[in-house]
């Protein structure tokens, strides 16, 4: 018996690094799983093979979180395939580092729209699904870039520091119809994002962390699945840092 047994999730981001991981520890504990992903494709198919070995069922959708029109079209194509939908997990992100000086406005808003208004519009999309149903759990990732800074994030912070505000807001709008949302806050997690980063600064952002390793994709798993679970049934509109005591 797992915890979440009988329970469908919708995982965004869940081609990679996080998502991926995210999707097989919710497949672990029970729950059915669509994962969501630009990239889905020939990539999703291994994944999927291996969340049906959990023993669970398993879908991808091709989608651009960013694409507002796609969102509440997913939603509705995920209940049909998985005979319903509890658990919005939104871990499509992206990057596109530079100093103020020197971003672009794409740069700028690429990662304001798949990060932020990705976030929002896959929210807004299971919202009157979970309300109807007085049942709900929903996990954004922010960042702890998003509650600190970073040298070189302005836009990748703001976006970060945005999905916290919407994730409290949400909490107090969802809350008497019994859906919890709450945030994640990682550090610096081994995962093909972060591959991406110069050596040097890998190597600083590890240095940061006082437990004295890089997270794992599989850290953030366990507390998004936590939060999907009764046990965490009391805990909304928090966020909760995965980061080693990188950022305490
Ligand atoms: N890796 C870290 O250190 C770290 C730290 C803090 C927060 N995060 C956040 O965690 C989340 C996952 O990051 P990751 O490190 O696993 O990254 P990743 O690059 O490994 O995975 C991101 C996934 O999102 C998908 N994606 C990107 N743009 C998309 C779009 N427009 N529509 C749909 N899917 C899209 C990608 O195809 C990929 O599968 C991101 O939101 C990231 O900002 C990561």
């Amino acid at each position: 018996m797992g915890e979440l047994d009988g329970k469908v999730a919708l995982v965004t981001g869940g081609c990679s690094g996080i998502g991926t991981a995210v999707a097989l520890d919710l497949a672990r504990h029970g729950a059915d799983v669509a994962i969501v992903d630009i990239l889905a494709g020939e990539a999703a198919k291994e994944i999927l093979s291996a969340i049906e070995a959990q023993g669970a069922r398993a879908v991808a959708l091709t989608a651009d979180v960013a694409d507002r029109q796609r969102a509440p079209q997913v939603v509705a194509e995920v209940q049909e395939m998985l005979g319903g939908l509890h658990i919005l997990a939104t871990c499509a992100g992206i990057n596109r580092d530079a100093v103020i000086w020197k971003m672009s406005p794409e740069e700028w808003e690429a990662v304001i729209d798949v990060d932020l208004s990705g976030t929002f519009f896959y929210c807004q999309a299971v919202a009157p699904v979970f309300r109807e149903q007085r049942y709900g759990k929903i996990v954004t990732v922010s960042s702890i870039n998003g509650l600190r800074g970073k040298f070189g994030q302005v836009n990748y912070a703001a976006a970060k520091a945005g999905v916290i505000g919407l994730t409290k807001a949400l909490a107090k709008e969802l809350a008497h119809s019994h859906v919890n949302v709450n945030a994640v806050a990682p550090g610096f997690i081994l995962t093909p994002m972060t591959a991406a980063m110069p050596p040097e600064a890998r190597e600083a952002a590890v240095a940061e962390i006082p437990l004295g390793r890089p997270g794992s994709p599989e850290d953030v798993a366990a507390l998004v699945t936590f939060l999907c679970t009764e046990r965490a049934r009391h805990i909304t509109g928090e966020v909760i840092k995965v980061d080693g005591g990188q950022y305490i």
